[in-house]
């Protein structure tokens, strides 16, 4: 068993997705919205990688049934329902809808991992949900990767360390699973910024960069540990979540 982390969808391979549990992580914001969106009750949220691909599927739904969400820099996009802000996905919104969500890194990196033996969407504010997930597939012996989302294709700290709080806390489940070095570097990461995860999104580039555009608020939603606890699965396409009705 082990335990790997990826950092980028550019970096996956074959081998590090097919029959693996993979988790996808994108701290500010897409895996945190999409925690949200589910615990609020949305029915599906279907990731999409281009805006023009949202607009196209939205033709397929009644108006009443979708929100059309995402964001590019950060901002809303125009004619669209929603931006990318966890906040945004309240019960009010989104409940029995189905959205169709695009962003720059996060839907992306979801939309390129094909065949694994389960894909599941992993923040902080699902930290519990997904872990148990994740170690009962690597106690029954699956190799776990943990995918980055990161920004423009380069590391993103929050990602990164949320993945070596992962790491770590698997690790602690099954001992015998064998680390990568990105997942050894990651543990280290987390270990760094336990007790201290607002400091460090306000610290990273990308938390930074949210606060400059307005989006200050943003950084404690996706600090929120447990905040959301639900395990989104993405499966034929779309990300549903994972309930009694749908056991694994
Ligand atoms: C992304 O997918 O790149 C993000 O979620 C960007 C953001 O909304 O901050």
């Amino acid at each position: 068993m082990r335990i790997d982390v990826v950092f980028g969808a550019t970096s996956l391979t074959p081998a590090l997705v097919s029959g693996r549990v993979v988790a996808v992580i994108d701290v500010l914001r897409a895996s945190t919205s999409i925690a949200a969106a589910l615990a609020n009750g949305a029915r599906t949220i279907i990731p999409l990688d281009s805006i023009d691909e949202v607009i196209t599927r939205a033709k397929a739904f009644d108006r009443s049934e979708v929100r059309l969400a995402g964001e590019r820099k950060m901002l809303p996009i125009s004619g669209f329902d929603l931006g990318n802000s966890p906040s945004e996905f309240s019960r009010e919104v989104v409940e029995g809808k189905t959205v169709l969500l695009t962003t720059t890194n996060g839907t992306s990196a979801l939309v390129s991992v094909q065949g694994a033996r389960d894909a599941v969407v992993a923040a902080y504010v699902n930290f519990s949900a997904v872990l148990a997930l994740l170690g009962t597939a690597l106690r029954g012996g699956a190799d776990v990767t943990l995918l980055c989302a990161g920004r423009d294709r380069q590391l993103a700290l929050e990602d990164a360390a949320c993945a070596g709080r992962y790491a770590l806390q698997l690790r602690a489940r099954a001992e015998e699973a064998e680390m990568s070095d990105g997942a050894a570097a990651c543990a280290l990461i987390a270990t760094q910024y336990e007790g201290r995860l607002e400091e460090m999104l306000e610290a990273s580039e990308h938390g930074r960069a949210l606060r400059d555009a307005g989006f200050q608020r943003d950084l404690a939603d996706c600090a929120a540990i447990d905040a959301y606890p639900v395990v989104p699965i993405y499966q034929d396409r779309q990300i549903t979540r994972l309930g009694p009705d749908r056991e694994r």
